[in-house]
């Protein structure tokens, strides 16, 4: 059963505690909550004050997804703050340093993973995946809410997953970007199975019938 975590990047953030609690009435599985910082990706979204407020207001499992550069800077705090999953993107710092995140946040008792965009290639996940409770497959260019989904993501959504079942690993393999109702099957045969979905989940006339879709995909 494929998992749902809402991007609360779509959320209404006049009304962000109703939309927090719809997410569990709703079925969804985790909360995901994108951190941008304005120089890894070109927008600014929400940090650490808004996530401590988000888990005050949900028991749900806070998937935090940093966009942020040198991620390292901050593991301990987005830990403290509530994250359940914190995950750093490899094309944020040296190996060292991304090696030395993920080991911050298994320390912090939280689970690890780390993100790829489109142009890196499903080996940059090797030197850490013994690491990681999850992968993440950037299938838009991050940054933004509302993009095209990019098919051609999907044979390194399969390659990992082949990577994640050599290694005989408990790895969750998550997609992010124009993940909906047409293109989240794609996602689950090439081996995916917890969706990121902003756009398509807060627009969807029901978002019950969403979530029960995405479960049987
Ligand atoms: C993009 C973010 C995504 C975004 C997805 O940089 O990482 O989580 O909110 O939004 P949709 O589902 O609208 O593409
Ligand atoms: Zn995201």
């Amino acid at each position: 059963m494929a998992k749902l975590a809402p991007s609360i990047l779509s959320a209404n953030f006049n009304h962000l505690g109703r939309d927090i609690r719809g997410l569990k009435e709703h079925g969804a599985d985790y909360v995901h909550f994108d951190v941008m910082d304005g120089q890894f990706v070109p927008n600014i979204s929400f940090g650490l004050t808004v996530l401590a407020d988000v888990r005050r207001e949900t028991d749900m499992l806070l998937d935090v997804h940093l966009m942020i550069d040198r991620p390292l800077r901050y593991a301990e705090r987005f830990c403290e703050a509530g994250a359940d999953i914190v995950t750093v993107h490899v094309e944020a710092d040296t190996q060292e340093n991304t090696l030395e995140a993920l080991r911050t946040i298994r320390r912090c008792g939280r689970r690890a993973s780390v993100c790829l965009k489109p142009r890196t290639p499903a080996e940059a996940v090797l030197p850490y995946l013994d690491l990681c409770s999850m992968v993440l497959v950037m299938t838009v260019e991050p940054g933004f809410g509302g993009q095209s989904f990019m098919a051609d993501m999907m044979p390194k959504v399969s390659r990992i997953r082949d990577y994640i079942r050599q290694r005989g690993l408990e790895c969750e393999l998550e997609v992010d970007g124009g993940v909906s109702l047409e293109t989240g099957p794609v996602c689950a045969a090439a081996g995916a199975n917890v969706f990121v979905a902003g756009s398509a989940y807060f627009k969807a006339a029901d978002q019950t019938a969403f979530a029960a879709a995405i479960h049987g995909m």
